[in-house]
């Protein structure tokens, strides 16, 4: 299959060393999400995910922010003059990549949060598998201090990352909260000074890349998927996906990883080799 040439208006895609650095590209409008970034977006990861030069999937933004949320002029006033089947559409686009796509994702993804995230960039950020941010960005849910309720599925995705009273407190206060405390209430994984965000995302994605990505995809996918299920269909649907990664997986890393740690014993998950002559761990 040719490249794509990753040729958006809205977003700049580069690959660099399996890592594909995908940012949201209107800086002068602090990587305001409107319905042509939107469109631009969706296209982007589609791409990226057919793309072999790619293992892992980094979403930031160019200059300072990493997105101010929903493009309140595009996406809000333009489009409630519109017609309500453009409505649909330029909802539909925004869940495809936002959520639907990014949660469903074939390859892990990693948000660097950079700046500014705001409103519905929260969507995005909690669906991809991992966060870092730099300790100064500016995160908020500001919708309660212009006259709405956070929309599209914000809450739902605080809900899914955050404690009940973190939530709250921050959507009824609008009050804005830095990298460290995003750290502390689990929004992100890490909070880094700003200087080391790009080394520590890279380090965190060459240590993702470097597993099976048919079994990484069953893990991740099973994880998303079985949480909403009851017990019973969990136990049938995770030990299918098992089995599925274990069809599609042409490296035959179930076969390897047994026969390192039962025969050869040259791997231990959780030390390293070890030599039982000289009696050391390898890390
Ligand atoms: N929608 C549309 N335009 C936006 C935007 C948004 N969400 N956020 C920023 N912009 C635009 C500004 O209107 C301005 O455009 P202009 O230069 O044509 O006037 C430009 O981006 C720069 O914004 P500015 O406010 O001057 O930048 P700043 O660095 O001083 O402040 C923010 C950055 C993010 C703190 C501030 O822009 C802000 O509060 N934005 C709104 C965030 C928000 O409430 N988002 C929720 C949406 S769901």
């Amino acid at each position: 299959m040719p490249e794509p040439s990753y040729d958006y208006e809205n977003v700049l895609v580069e690959i660099s060393d399996g890592i594909a650095w995908v940012a949201l590209n209107r800086p002068e409008k602090r990587n305001a999400m409107s319905p042509s970034l939107n469109e631009d977006m969706r296209d982007a990861l589609i791409a990226v995910e057919g793309d072999d030069r790619a293992q892992v999937l980094v979403l930031t933004g160019v200059g300072e922010a990493f997105s101010a949320g929903m493009d309140l002029q595009e996406y809000f006033r333009d489009v409630d003059k519109a017609h309500p089947s453009v409505q649909i559409r330029v909802r539909r686009v925004n869940a495809e990549w936002q959520w639907r796509h990014l949660q469903d994702y074939s390859k892990p993804t990693i948000a660097m949060v950079n700046g500014w995230c705001f409103g519905g960039a929260f969507v995005p950020l909690v669906s991809c598998d991992l966060a870092i941010a730099a300790e100064d960005a500016v995160f908020g849910l500001s919708e309660i201090n212009w006259g709405i309720p956070p929309g599209s599925v914000v809450s739902r995705a605080l809900a899914e990352t955050v404690p009940s009273r973190d939530a709250l407190y921050y959507i009824m206060t609008g009050r804005t909260f830095d990298g460290r405390t995003a750290e502390s209430m689990r929004l992100v994984n890490s909070a880094v000074p700003r200087a080391q965000l790009r080394e520590a995302v890279t380090e965190l994605a060459d240590d993702l890349k470097e597993k099976n990505a048919a079994v990484m995809r069953a893990a991740k996918i099973g994880f998303r998927k079985s949480r909403l299920m009851p017990w019973e269909l969990a136990d049938d649907y995770l030990y299918a996906k098992l089995e599925q990664s274990q069809f599609l997986d042409r490296e035959n890393g179930r076969k390897a990883g047994l026969e390192q740690f039962l025969d050869e014993k040259s791997f231990r998950p959780g030390l390293g080799a070890y030599d039982r002559d000289t009696d050391t761990v390898e890390s």
